[in-house]
């Protein structure tokens, strides 16, 4: 019962690549190497790299002081990772992850390089939170091995992984999927690629009711600790901020097309986007963030 996948025997996952070096790509690429995979961080943009190589050092800093690693063991971790802001030969990965911009066009760009690029039978996956994945699968060869793996923000913390079953994924591709996700130590839930797919299709109609309330004059703090003092890890507005409020209207928007009648994307949102209040990277959203002093926005 627990996702097994008819008999299909799960390959064998060693090196791994990353495409997209935002907070999700190197999130990722982060937890595969602590998890001891050798990992090709890819972004056509230096400054990016950069950027995801600096927080990926910071998630190891932290696991030192945490005393999850040991120096060495982190150490070697991060010598596990190759960045790289040009094409590398990919012939020797098994698993490809993008997490490049919330884009088609730009996800079915990368999909036809990489398939150009990586061995016949490496598997081919997308981290997208809301696009539909089978709309992949005709820019790259061999549809049978494209699958979704949606992980969550924060990756070192999240421990659900939905994989997103497609119409052309193979049951050898889903259930090496399903294993490897727990191989990583996260838990697997096996998904329909249908809008939202399971979580967000539960987490965000939540997520933009708080943002009405927040619209119709409630104060964001009372509304987070309520929701703080239920029993919730982190506020509603708060989580939109971490979530990034431009990804979050994207996500809302697929329902909102898909389900018209029970979902819309709040104008709200849609203004603070407009004024590039993004939430936490932008550094304001629902909150301001400067010198971390989280206070409301006003
Ligand atoms: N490496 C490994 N583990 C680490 C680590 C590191 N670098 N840094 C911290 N950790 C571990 C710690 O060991 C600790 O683990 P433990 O609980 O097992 O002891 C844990 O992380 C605690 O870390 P923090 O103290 O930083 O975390 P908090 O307890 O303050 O919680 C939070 C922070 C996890 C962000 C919590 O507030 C939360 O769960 N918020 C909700 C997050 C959420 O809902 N995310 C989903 C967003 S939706 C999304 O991503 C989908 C997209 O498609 C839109």
């Amino acid at each position: 019962k627990k996702h097994r996948v008819a008999d299909a025997e799960p390959r064998k996952i060693g090196r791994c690549a990353v495409v997209g070096a935002g907070v999700m790509g190197a999130g990722i690429a982060y937890w595969l190497s602590t998890r001891r995979h050798e990992v090709i961080l890819r972004d056509l943009d230096d400054d990016a790299l950069a950027k995801g190589m600096k927080s990926i050092s910071k998630s190891y800093d932290e696991s030192r002081k945490r005393r999850i690693l040991t120096p060495i063991e982190a150490a070697r971790g991060m010598d596990r990772i190759l960045p790289s802001s040009v094409p590398v030969p990919l012939d020797r990965c098994d698993l490809v992850i993008e997490a490049a911009v919330e884009r088609l066009d730009i996800k079915r760009k990368v999909f036809a390089d990489l398939s150009a690029r990586v061995r016949p039978d490496t598997i081919l996956a997308t981290n997208t939170s809301a696009l539909p994945i089978h709309e992949l699968a005709d820019s790259i060869s061999h549809p049978d091995r494209l699958v979704g793996l949606h992980f969550f923000n924060p990756v070192h913390r999240m421990p659900l992984v939905e994989v997103v079953r497609t119409s052309t994924t193979s049951d050898e591709t889903l259930a090496t999927a399903v294993a490897f996700v727990r191989s990583i130590g996260k838990l697997p839930v096996v998904v329909k690629d249908a809008p939202g797919f399971l979580v967000n299709r539960i987490l965000m109609p939540y997520l933009v009711e708080a943002s009405r309330i927040f619209e119709r004059g409630g104060d964001p703090k009372v509304i987070d600790d309520a929701m703080l003092d239920f029993g919730m890890p982190m506020g509603p507005l708060r989580l939109l901020d971490e979530v990034g409020l431009d990804v979050a209207a994207h996500v809302a928007r697929t329902l909102a097309e898909a389900f018209p009648n029970r979902m819309s994307v709040p104008d709200l949102l849609e203004t603070l986007i407009a004024k590039g209040h993004l939430g936490k990277k932008s550094g304001s959203g629902f909150y301001i963030y400067e010198n971390h002093s989280n206070t409301p926005n006003p």
